[in-house]
């Protein structure tokens, strides 16, 4: 059975701006907040039967809801995230601590070496894909690439809306992925072809990429996306995936949705 780290949002909220989406101003409706993260667990736990790990939230810490920035986890190792901006940075400690107390080896990269975690790096059991400018830096890939004798493909993010790799990217379970053409460059978008075949390769339109369609947590058959992106339900259930959608648009006021919400521990 699948496992995913969560955190509660208990202290969610828009403190500073790191990205397009983030606005002071744009304040979070906290009740809405917490119903719609509770309604995202229950339609894990429930309808998806996953198992959930779910971390102690820290006041100050508005951002530690997206656990999908924890870091990475591979076997029993976890690469712990080197957040870019200073108003993350003092998560690392906590999501470090906790894969420590939870019996993971934990890895870190140099200082200065930014990686944001499963944010950045998504794959397939045989390739990876690294989301690499706006957050994580490049050469953290072939660090990893070398550890884990894994290829990994770095895609250059052209556009500071899909700021990480999960906001335009997600690889599903049947080898195919649903992703956002134009947030890539010409080279980018070859190198998807190389490794997928056009029949495996969902585009999602751009009003639908700007609801977060490929936020997306897939978990065998079932893709569990925010509300708002029927198109890319109907191609989804098209290739046999059952898909569940929830409002998830207090969080989108962060720049984030149902993937960012979680981290995959296997
Ligand atoms: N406000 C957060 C940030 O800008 C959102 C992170 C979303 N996480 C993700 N995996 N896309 O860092």
């Amino acid at each position: 059975m699948s496992r995913l780290l969560v955190c509660p949002p208990d202290y969610f909220g828009i403190e500073y701006e790191i990205n397009p989406w983030m606005r002071v101003s744009n304040r979070v409706d906290h009740a809405r907040a917490v119903t719609q993260w509770h309604e995202l667990m229950r339609v894990f736990e429930e309808d998806v039967n996953v198992v959930l790990e779910r971390m102690a939230p820290v006041p100050g810490l508005p951002d530690l809801v997206f656990t999908a920035n924890a870091g990475v986890v591979v076997g029993r190792t976890a690469v712990v995230s080197r957040f870019r901006y200073a108003e993350r940075q003092q998560e690392e400690a906590h999501f470090e601590n906790w894969f420590r107390t939870h019996g993971y080896e934990v890895m870190t990269l140099d200082q200065g070496l930014y990686f944001e975690g499963a944010g950045d790096l998504l794959g397939f059991p045989e390739c990876w894909f690294g989301g690499y400018r706006q957050r994580s830096d490049i050469r953290a890939f072939s660090i990893l690439s070398e550890r884990f004798h894994r290829e990994i493909i770095p895609l250059e993010l052209m556009d500071s809306r899909f700021y990480h790799l999960d906001t335009c990217f997600c690889p599903l379970s049947g080898g195919d992925v649903l992703y956002f053409p134009s947030a890539f460059d010409a080279y980018g978008q070859t190198a998807i072809a190389d490794r997928i075949p056009a029949a495996h390769r969902i585009p999602v339109r751009e009003p639908e990429a700007l609801r977060f369609a490929c936020n997306a947590v897939c978990v065998g058959k079932d893709v569990v996306l925010p509300a708002g992106c029927p198109s890319t339900e109907s191609a989804l259930q098209a290739r046999g995936y059952r898909t569940h959608a929830v409002h998830l648009d207090e969080f989108m006021k962060s720049g984030g949705s149902a993937k960012c919400l979680t981290l995959a521990l296997d």
